[in-house]
């Protein structure tokens, strides 16, 4: 093609998770026995009263285009959700529903942020938010954290970089990559400062659920300075939904407002079928989201310990989410079986991937060299049987 692509597409990066998973697929189709630490989804299936519910959305002809911010009964649900959550009650008009939390958190950086704006994005970070925040034309500015406090922020690494052109702050505790939950403390420590800044919080609380060794709190409760909070969730992880494609934000009227016109210029509206999943899902029977999280408690609990038993190789136990993000720079500069240096963790992982046939995804990636993320969305046996197969692999370095 003679044309030149767009400045955006040269300035973003492709979502390398994403594409982790494709070359796992890959592998799989060739008939390897590929084992997948990398995945970011549950490994369960959307509980059965969601899915009918689904089915009978079809049946009953929601098969067509809703409002632009989502469909009143699901931000209905939406509202008694929040008020069991925080005690809060959100007026539909603070709330806007959009196809993933991915989208809420990509229109809502469109709606607030320009050029010549920073946001600050702890590292190590979800891949996606430098880029949502660079899609909206400013630059992400990337702040330290702690990694033995659970990845909490590097105070003093924060002060020391901002300036006037911070506009805004991305909060997400539970974290991905590191599965990191901070305290009440750092939180609010960052509302205080995010109060004084004028900054706009970003709150992403997609893992709200999968908290387990103390009661999830949402941002806005721990607010006592007035912040003005933008908060995503979503129904993918909770629900086992990531299929469905439904998240949401919310906060002001005009923050809402301004990103439903996004919004409606973009995808229309969120997907319908998945809508009237969600008011099934959100009003319906909990039991399955709490047997989900006693698995993955189980399984965190597993893979901690095989993890800290690889030879050089350090894990905090995080607090949330399905992920583990192990410290393996002991393994950075060693030489394979052919004499080739690993540099890094892209490196690393590949390595990992060639030899022992197991996906785990570059800390690199995350703004964290030195680490691997590794996901317990897998079965108990899978866990062990893969890190032991790392453990051979990894024997095998000079
Ligand atoms: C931290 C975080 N935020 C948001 C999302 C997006 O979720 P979805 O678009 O499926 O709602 C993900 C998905 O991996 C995530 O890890």
């Amino acid at each position: 093609m003679s044309k030149e692509f767009s400045s955006l597409v040269k300035k973003i990066k492709p979502s390398f998770t994403l594409q982790m998973t494709a070359r796992a697929a890959e592998l799989r189709s060739q008939g390897e026995d590929v084992i997948n630490f990398g995945v970011g989804e549950p490994d369960f299936n959307t509980p059965q009263h969601i899915i009918e519910a689904g089915k009978q959305a079809m049946v009953d002809g929601y098969t067509k285009y809703t409002p632009g911010s989502g469909m009143l009964e699901l931000k209905e649900a939406i509202q008694t959700k929040l008020k069991n959550l925080t005690g809060i009650n959100y007026d539909p008009g603070n709330i806007i529903v959009s196809n993933g939390g991915k989208q809420s958190l990509s229109v809502v950086c469109q709606a607030l942020f320009d050029k010549g704006d920073k946001v600050v994005v702890f590292s190590p970070y979800w891949v996606s938010f430098p880029e949502f925040v660079r899609i909206a034309g400013a630059e992400p500015l990337l702040v330290n954290t702690i990694s033995d406090k659970q990845f909490e922020p590097d105070f003093d690494d924060l002060i020391s970089k901002i300036d006037d052109s911070v506009k805004g702050v991305i909060i997400n505790s539970p974290s991905n990559p590191t599965g990191g939950v901070w305290s009440d403390d750092a939180i609010s420590r960052l509302l205080k400062l995010s109060k004084e800044k004028d900054w706009i919080v970003i709150s992403d609380e997609t893992y709200e659920e999968l908290v387990y060794d103390n009661e999830f709190k949402a941002i806005e409760t721990l607010d006592s300075f007035g912040c003005e909070i933008v908060t995503i969730r979503s129904m993918s992880k909770t629900y086992a939904m990531t299929g469905w494609r439904i998240g949401y934000t919310t906060a002001n009227e005009q923050i809402v407002k301004a990103m439903s016109k996004i919004q409606g210029q973009t995808t229309s509206c969120p997907n319908a079928i998945g809508q009237k999943a969600s008011v099934a899902a959100l009003l319906g029977d909990q039991e399955p989201v709490r047997q989900m999280k006693e698995k993955f408690r189980n399984r965190r609990t597993v893979m901690y310990k095989e993890l800290n038993e690889i030879d050089n190789v350090h894990c905090d136990m995080p607090g949330g989410a399905f992920y583990m993000f192990p410290d393996f720079s002991y393994y950075l500069n060693k030489k394979n079986e052919d004499g080739k240096i690993l540099q890094d963790t892209f490196d690393l992982s590949d390595y990992i991937l060639a030899d022992a046939k197991v996906v785990t995804v570059a800390g690199d990636g995350f703004g964290a060299g030195g680490y691997l993320r590794f996901s317990f969305a897998t079965n108990t046996e899978t866990i062990i049987n893969g890190i032991q197969r790392i453990k051979n692999s990894l024997k095998k370095l000079k």
